[in-house]
């Protein structure tokens, strides 16, 4: 297997410095994944280097709207996405005739959408936000009530710490839904000196247990910090293979070993190489769509 990897990773390789290719992965990622990408990051960094990136191609490894993100903030370059069938199910749990409705029935609110959302509801809404800067997009607007999609976790995080009035769309993540309060009560008690840090799109419940609450990147920079020898993980398990890699000295324990996205792991070595090859799939979003989705997206950029 060791050796199959080794020979899967040097034709990647090479293959990726004659298409001019740049690998961007997400922290949920399977190791092997991680190890071989150019950078490894939460969805904003991700964004961020796509849209700087010099590269002809990006091969994203995550799932379907963060390649479309990709493709929105850099429509000259071919992005491409390992496996289609990658989709992040919070982002279909709402669409845009849906989001159209209810800014009917709310007209006075600004339409703040998480990136985990498609392009044709991204393209519906003033902004988008990540975990990372969710609370400071929402602080950055003018309007005193938001309707916020697709998350209601994310979105009732933020209203703990806004004044505003946050209107919620029923969404959730599958994955941290799998995240349970009682499990992070039994890990306190058994590892009393660690901290307990969860990704905002946990429960309610499992937030007021925490003593942080960060996007993936935050919580990679919070485990470097000296302090901090032993940590409970609250997300989804792809990001402790980073967290142990970076920090060889310290403990990490995931709250949850099935809070794993299934999504995320369809992404391999073998997938990679194949797209690499065949330069497919590509993600792209109808030009319209993208221009109204691209100002969302840059509101968020510029907003942090
Ligand atoms: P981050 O932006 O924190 O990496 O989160 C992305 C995601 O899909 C979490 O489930
Ligand atoms: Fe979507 Fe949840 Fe998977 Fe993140 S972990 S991509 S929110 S299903």
């Amino acid at each position: 297997m060791l050796d199959n990897n080794g020979k899967l990773v040097d034709r990647i390789e090479s293959l990726k410095e004659k298409r001019r290719a740049v690998i961007l992965a997400h922290n949920y990622q399977l190791g092997e994944v991680q190890d071989i990408a150019d950078f490894v990051g939460d969805s904003l960094e991700l964004s961020q280097r796509a849209a700087q990136t010099q590269a002809e191609v990006i091969i994203f490894c995550g799932v379907h709207f963060m390649a479309e993100t990709a493709s929105i903030l850099s429509p000259e370059k071919a992005v491409l996405l390992p496996d289609l069938n990658a989709g992040c199910p919070m982002a279909n749990m709402i669409t845009a005739e849906e989001l159209r409705e209810k800014k009917r029935q709310l007209p006075g609110a600004a339409v703040v959408c998480y990136i985990n959302s498609t392009a044709e509801v991204k393209a519906e809404s003033d902004t988008c936000c990540t975990s990372a800067n969710a609370v400071r997009v929402v602080a950055s607007l003018d309007s005193e009530q938001i309707l916020f999609v697709p998350d209601k976790y994310l979105g009732h995080y933020v209203s703990t710490k806004t004044e505003k009035k946050i209107y919620l769309w029923p969404g959730f993540c599958p994955t941290h839904v799998r995240i349970l309060p009682e499990r992070i009560i039994e890990l306190k008690k058994d590892y009393p000196l660690a901290r307990v840090v969860v990704h905002p799109e946990c429960r309610p419940e499992v937030i007021a247990l925490a003593d942080e609450v960060l996007s993936t990147g935050g919580l990679i920079r919070y485990a470097r910090r000296d302090e901090v020898t032993q940590m409970v993980v609250g997300t989804e398990i792809g990001i402790i293979h980073r967290l142990r890699k970076e920090n060889p000295g310290k403990k990490f324990i995931p709250v949850s070993e099935q809070a794993v996205c299934p999504n995320m792991k369809l992404i391999t070595l073998e997938k990679i190489l194949w797209s690499l090859e065949e330069m497919a799939p590509e993600v792209k979003v109808p030009e319209p769509i993208r221009l109204k989705a691209r100002a969302a997206v840059d509101r968020m950029l510029e907003a942090v």
